[in-house]
């Protein structure tokens, strides 16, 4: 199948195909992901949450998303390759944010950036974009900023705060961004900033109106007991890998596996 570009994004608003988008952290799950057709793959500093065991992805380094794009790009032989740039490592300007967007994209093999933010990253998403780095944006409930916002609330309720996101989304949207992920905003709200957008929203949480979707795949795969509300459970893989390894533990205890067809007699 042929690879998706950056150009592909704008092709398939404009034709009303929605877009697909999943997070990966390891090769495993890429390589699953991209033979389902899934267009996009997301590195994203959601890997502190779903990998790493912490409870927020304020401590999520450039160095922990290194490893794992580099195996979600190798495998990835359709999907287009999408690496967050975590808290911290952008804000302080376009320099540092340039800075990050090189590393990442020299050490392993994404095609794009995504960064959370309006108005206040416009420098960083162009000096990005004038250097060949194409850039995601993410508004909404941004979850670097969740000290801030008092935790994962819905954003953009109310006219003025509506408003005020359909501003942030034109600004970088003019600044170059290539693709908004709209997080956890009224479905009429998201509805009319992609209207409004001549690029595609991503929504998560966001209602059905957006160009295209995208979900954290321990949440869509079923991987845990708890999930948020609007992540709905396409599966029961976390049962299916804990009914796997109890019948494998069941064998070994037995004594039944190894059995002959999985032994060397010579
Ligand atoms: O890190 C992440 O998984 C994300 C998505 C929720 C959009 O940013
Ligand atoms: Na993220």
């Amino acid at each position: 199948p042929k690879r998706m570009r950056v150009h592909h994004l704008r092709e398939a608003k404009e034709r009303g195909e929605r877009l697909t988008m999943l997070t990966a952290y390891d090769a495993v799950t890429a390589r699953i992901f991209d033979e389902a057709g899934i267009d996009l793959l997301l590195v994203g500093d959601s890997i502190g949450n779903t990998m790493h065991a912490h409870t927020t992805t304020l401590p999520v380094t450039v160095d922990d998303l290194i490893p794992a794009t580099r195996a979600v790009a190798r495998v990835a032989q359709r999907a287009l390759v999408v690496v967050d740039l975590p808290f911290g490592s952008y804000e302080a300007g376009p320099e540092q944010a340039l800075a990050t967007g090189v590393r990442l994209l020299k050490e392993t093999g994404a095609a794009a950036v995504k960064l959370e933010g309006g108005q206040r990253v416009v420098p960083q998403i162009r000096a990005l974009t004038e250097a060949g780095i194409p850039v995601f944006g993410h508004l909404g409930y941004t979850p670097q900023s969740e000290n801030l916002l008092g935790g994962p609330r819905v954003q953009g309720r109310g006219d003025e705060a509506a408003e005020r996101l359909s501003a942030d989304a034109v600004a970088i949207v003019d600044a170059g961004a290539v693709a908004v992920v709209l997080e956890m905003v009224p479905a009429p709200v998201a509805a009319r900033v992609t209207e409004v957008l001549p690029v595609p929203t991503i929504g998560i949480g966001a209602g059905a109106e957006c160009d295209g979707q995208v979900l954290v795949w321990v949440d869509m795969a079923g991987m845990s007991d708890w999930s948020p509300r609007f992540a709905k459970r396409f599966g029961e893989v976390g049962a299916a890998l804990s009914a796997a390894a109890s019948a494998y533990a069941d064998e070994v205890r037995a004594g039944t596996f190894p059995d002959a067809a999985h032994s060397f007699d010579r």
